[in-house]
């Protein structure tokens, strides 16, 4: 299926591609995280089209260190489906101009599995992107980095973005007026949360930052990419974490409001080794392992089921509402199994390998049914297979 997916030529400029789709009907463009995860499946069949993949994300990025979030390798986004994106023109660009949860530096490290010449290959552009993400998106300076757009973090019409963005929401039609806003600015993270607060310091954005940094200093052995990691960690615990319902809540606007919807956003500093154990066990205990909250029969639930938004079936124009995607599972099951909860972590993937085995790789979900949603041979549904 990935192989049906799989693209390479050259750009009209020249420049050589080679990338998966997520789905080759309906998303026919290279994604910035899907590309991770596949280049992740890729390196257990094809570790050639894993570096290409990701290579590929390292030629789309701009001088100062964005990776764009869609690139159209292909040609420039047609005038009927431009201003649906976040280009940086609206008759259409080879890329947007806005990015997605940088998984860059985690992807390379595992693809690279130990390579240490593919590593060194990686270290300059990798510094040029997260530098980037240092310099141009934390503006408040607190160490965690802020999403401009609610498709930033990939969980685009979660139901944890609808008291931020409101009528600019993702799956409304004002989104077209906030990517306008952004446009007159330049995407510049600093000139809009000067003035407006449709910005977020997402926490699962922030876990894969932490993530990445880490993985880059191992890369690169450079002391402040762990410094940042230190500090986005530290600021997660400081600001994001919630004592008293034990989970982790997003920061918006200039006031850092807490947006106190429980989605598996909430859950994601469970992937960090380096939280407190207390903690991490708390999201487990009270919230992952709960029957009335995250403890579905067929994988992780987006938005816990106690949530009043929670919807376990299709929506046609909002999706990451309810439905499991299997990239949740990745990020969270192998630190089930760290902290000794086996049972459970087999189940998690046992549900997801029976349902993708009756229902093939769609794109979510029903947690309830393990009915199948959305796109059909989506890529990073594969990453069972890593799983
Ligand atoms: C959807 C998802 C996003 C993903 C994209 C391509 O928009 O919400 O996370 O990157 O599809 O698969």
């Amino acid at each position: 299926m990935l192989r049906a997916g799989w693209r390479e030529g050259r750009r009209a400029d020249g420049t050589p591609f080679g990338f998966t789709c997520p789905a080759p009907r309906r998303y026919p463009h290279q994604w910035y995280w899907d590309s991770c995860f596949h280049a992740i499946v890729w390196r257990h069949f094809d570790p050639g089209r894993a570096r290409e993949e990701l290579r590929t994300l390292v030629r789309a990025m701009s001088p100062e260190g964005l990776v764009p979030h869609t690139i159209f390798w292909a040609g420039r986004a047609r005038w009927r489906r431009a201003p649906f994106y976040a280009t940086a023109s609206p008759l259409g660009s080879f890329a947007t101009a806005h990015t997605q949860t940088p998984m860059l530096a985690l992807a390379w490290e595992l693809v690279a599995g130990g390579d240490h010449e593919f590593e060194r290959e990686g270290i300059a552009p990798l510094a040029r992107h997260y530098d980037w993400l240092a310099r141009d998106r934390d503006p408040d300076g607190d160490g965690l980095v802020a999403i401009l757009l609610p498709d930033e973090s990939g969980l685009d019409d979660s139901p944890k973005y609808d008291p931020v963005y409101g009528r600019f929401s993702h799956y409304r039609p004002g989104y077209f007026r906030l990517v306008e806003r952004h446009r007159r600015r330049a995407f510049s993270a600093h000139a809009m949360a000067d003035r407006f607060d449709h910005h977020l310091e997402d926490v699962v954005f922030n876990v894969v930052y932490a993530l990445s940094l880490r993985a880059l200093h191992r890369m690169s052995g450079e002391a402040r990419f762990l410094g940042r990691a230190e500090r986005a960690e530290a600021a997660l615990m400081d600001c994001c974490w919630d004592e008293g319902r034990g989970l982790f809540f997003d920061l918006a606007g200039r006031s850092e409001r807490r947006i106190q919807v429980s989605t598996w956003s909430s859950l994601a500093p469970l992937a960090l080794p380096a939280l407190p154990e207390r903690v991490r066990r708390r999201v487990v205990e009270e919230h992952l392992l709960d029957r009335r909250r995250y403890a579905a029969p067929v994988g992780i639930p987006s938005v816990s089921m106690e949530e009043p938004s929670f919807r376990a079936g299709f929506d046609r124009f909002r999706c990451w509402r309810g439905p499991s995607w299997v990239n949740t599972s990745w990020l969270l099951v192998p630190s089930l199994l760290e902290l000794g909860y086996e049972e459970d972590a087999a189940r998690i993937v046992r549900s997801l390998v029976h349902t993708l085995e009756r229902e093939g790789f769609r794109e979510y979900y029903n947690p309830l049914t393990g009915r199948g949603y959305g796109a059909r041979d989506f890529g990073w549904s594969t990453l069972v297979v890593d799983l």
